[in-house]
C-alpha cells in the first residue's frame, strides 16, 4: 500500500483518485479551489460521470480517499504524488501549462523525502525535462525523488470503466526505481496482465499526442467518407462497419457526426502541430484532421439550412443534445455550440435541450431558451437538430416528434434515428452519409 496525493480535482485528478484508492492506497486529492473540495466533502462530486460517485464514496468510507486544500501538507506526506492540474488551449493553439509550473514550484520547495513524482496532465513532449528543472531549482536540500510520465487515456463518459480497464498503462520513468513504485500503484491491474509499457518520458508524452491525433484523424477520415457517401447514395455505416472488420483498422472511433469536440481531442491535435513546427516538422495528416473537423461542423448548417430552404429567419429550431457527446455535461468545443451561433447569426429562433448539460451551456449562453424535455424543445418547432447521441433521442417516438412539430424537419448528425421510420412518417430529413439506409 502507497501514500498517494493527486494534485488536482478535473476529470483526470479525481477518476484516478476514485481508481487507486479503490486499488486499496490511501489516497490524498488535493486541489487550490475551496469550493470543489467542499462540494467533494460534502458528498457532492463537481462534475457529471457515470459510476464515479459510487466508486468515490465507497473509498471514502473504506477511509482511504479523503479531500482537501492543504496542498503542502499533502506533498511532504506522499509517497507517490500525480500532477493531474489542467492544461487549457492557451494562444497560438499550445497548451497552457501554468498550473503544471506552479505545482512543480510548490513540489520542489516542499520535497521532504524521496518521492516518485509523475505528471497525468497532457503536456506538450518535452515539458517533462521543464518540470524537473523546476522542481531542482526549489529543492534546496538536493533531495532525492524520480519523475514520471503516466499519461490518461480515459474518455468522459466512460472515465471509470476505462481507468479501471486499461488497454494499457504507460510508465515513462527516469529509474527502475519509480517503475516499481508505479507498479505498485497499479498492482491489481498488473496480476490481471494489463500491459505495462516502461519508457521514457519522452515516449511517453508522446504517446499520448500520437494516440489522441490518430483517433481525431479516423474520425475527420470517417467524416469525409461519410461526406462522399452522401453525395453518391452510398450508406456510411455498411462501409465503416466493413472496413471496421479488418483488424488492421478496427471498428472503434469511425462514427461518422458532426466533428470532433471535448476538451481533448481539439487541443491535443492543435497542440501537436504546434510542437512539431518547433522542430521543423510537417504533421500535414494532423493539420488535415483539423481542417476537416472545421469544415464537418460548418456542413451541418449548411445541411440544416438546405431543409429550410435557405431560410432560417424566424424559423424556430430546437437543438436537441448541447454535451459534446454523451454521458457528459461537458460542453467544452461541443459543435452544438457552433450550430447555435450559426441559427442565431441566420435568425433563427432556438429552443435548447440537453439531459445533463443545460446548466453547462448556459454559461457560454445565459440568454437561450432552455427546455427542460425533448417533448417541450419540439414543440411547435420548424426544424429539430439532433447534436448529441444521448439514448433518450435514440428511442424518440417519431410519430409523436412528427405530431408536436409544425412540420416535420429533421437533420441527426448523430446518425441514431431510424431512416426507414423518418421517410414512412414523410419526414425531410438529413444525416450524415446514412441517407439510403
Ligand atoms: C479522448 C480520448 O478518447 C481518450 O482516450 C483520452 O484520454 C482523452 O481524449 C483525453 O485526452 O483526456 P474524450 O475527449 O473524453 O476522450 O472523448 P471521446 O470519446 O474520445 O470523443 C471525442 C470526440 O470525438 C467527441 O466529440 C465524439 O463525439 C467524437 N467521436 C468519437 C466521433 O465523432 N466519432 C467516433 O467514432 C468517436
Amino acid at each position: 500500500m502507497k501514500r498517494i496525493t493527486i494534485i488536482g480535482t478535473g476529470y483526470v485528478g479525481l477518476v484516478s483518485g476514485a481508481g487507486i484508492s479503490n486499488f486499496g492506497h490511501q489516497v490524498r486529492c488535493v486541489d487550490i479551489d475551496k469550493q470543489k473540495i467542499d462540494l467533494l466533502n460534502d458528498g457532492s462530486i463537481p462534475i457529471y460521470e457515470p459510476e464515479l460517485k459510487t466508486l468515490i464514496a465507497r473509498s471514502v468510507n473504506a477511509k482511504r480517499l479523503t479531500f482537501s486544500v492543504a496542498v503542502e501538507d499533502a506533498i511532504k506526506w506522499a509517497e507517490v504524488i500525480f500532477i493531474a492540474v489542467g492544461t487549457p488551449q492557451g494562444e497560438n493553439g499550445e497548451a497552457d501549462i501554468s498550473a503544471v509550473i506552479a505545482v512543480a514550484e510548490r513540489i520542489g520547495i516542499n520535497l521532504n523525502n524521496y518521492k516518485v513524482i509523475c505528471t497525468k496532465s497532457t503536456i506538450p513532449i518535452g515539458t517533462g525535462q521543464m518540470i524537473q528543472k523546476i522542481i531542482d531549482q526549489h529543492n534546496h536540500d538536493k533531495i532525492k525523488y524520480d519523475y514520471c510520465s503516466n499519461p490518461e487515456f480515459l474518455r468522459e463518459g466512460a472515465a471509470v470503466r476505462d481507468f479501471l480497464h486499461p488497454d494499457r498503462i504507460v510508465l515513462g520513468t527516469t529509474s527502475d526505481k519509480a517503475f516499481e513504485y508505479l507498479k505498485d500503484v497499479y498492482r491489481p491491474l498488473y496480476i490481471n496482465e494489463t500491459p505495462m509499457v516502461h519508457t521514457t518520458v519522452e515516449t511517453a508524452e508522446m504517446i499520448k499526442y500520437a494516440a489522441n491525433a490518430f483517433l481525431a484523424i479516423k474520425i475527420s477520415y470517417i467524416n469525409e467518407v461519410a461526406n462522399l457517401c452522401d453525395e453518391i447514395g452510398a450508406d456510411v455505416h455498411v462501409v465503416a462497419k466493413t472496413l471496421g472488420t479488418d483488424g488492421r483498422i478496427s471498428p472503434k472511433f469511425l462514427h461518422p457526426g458532426p466533428g470532433f469536440g471535448g476538451s481533448c481531442f481539439p487541443k491535443d491535435t492543435k497542440a501537436l502541430v504546434e510542437i512539431a513546427k518547433k522542430y521543423n516538422i510537417d504533421m500535414a495528416t494532423v493539420t488535415a484532421a483539423i481542417e476537416t473537423n472545421i469544415f464537418q461542423r460548418k456542413r451541418m448548417l449548411n445541411k440544416l439550412n438546405d431543409l429550410l430552404d435557405n431560410d432560417l429567419k424566424g424559423k424556430i429550431i430546437a437543438v436537441l443534445g448541447l454535451a459534446f457527446k454523451q454521458e457528459t455535461d461537458d460542453v467544452r468545443e461541443s459543435p452544438a455550440i457552433e450550430i447555435i451561433t450559426g441559427i442565431h447569426d441566420k435568425g433563427g429562433i432556438i429552443k435548447a435541450y440537453d439531459p445533463i448539460a443545460n446548466d453547462s451551456m448556459k454559461e457560454i449562453f445565459p440568454a437561450l431558451d432552455f427546455k427542460s424535455s425533448w417533448y417541450e424543445a419540439v414543440e411547435g418547432s420548424d426544424a429539430a437538430v439532433i447534436m448529441t447521441e444521448w439514448n433518450e433521442f435514440r428511442s424518440m417516438d417519431l410519430e409523436k416528434l412528427k405530431n408536436l412539430m409544425s412540420q416535420p424537419v429533421v437533420l441527426d448528425t448523430r446518425n441514431i434515428l431510424n431512416v426507414s421510420e423518418l421517410k414512412r412518417l414523410d419526414f425531410k430529413f438529413d444525416n450524415v452519409g446514412h441517407r439510403v439506409a
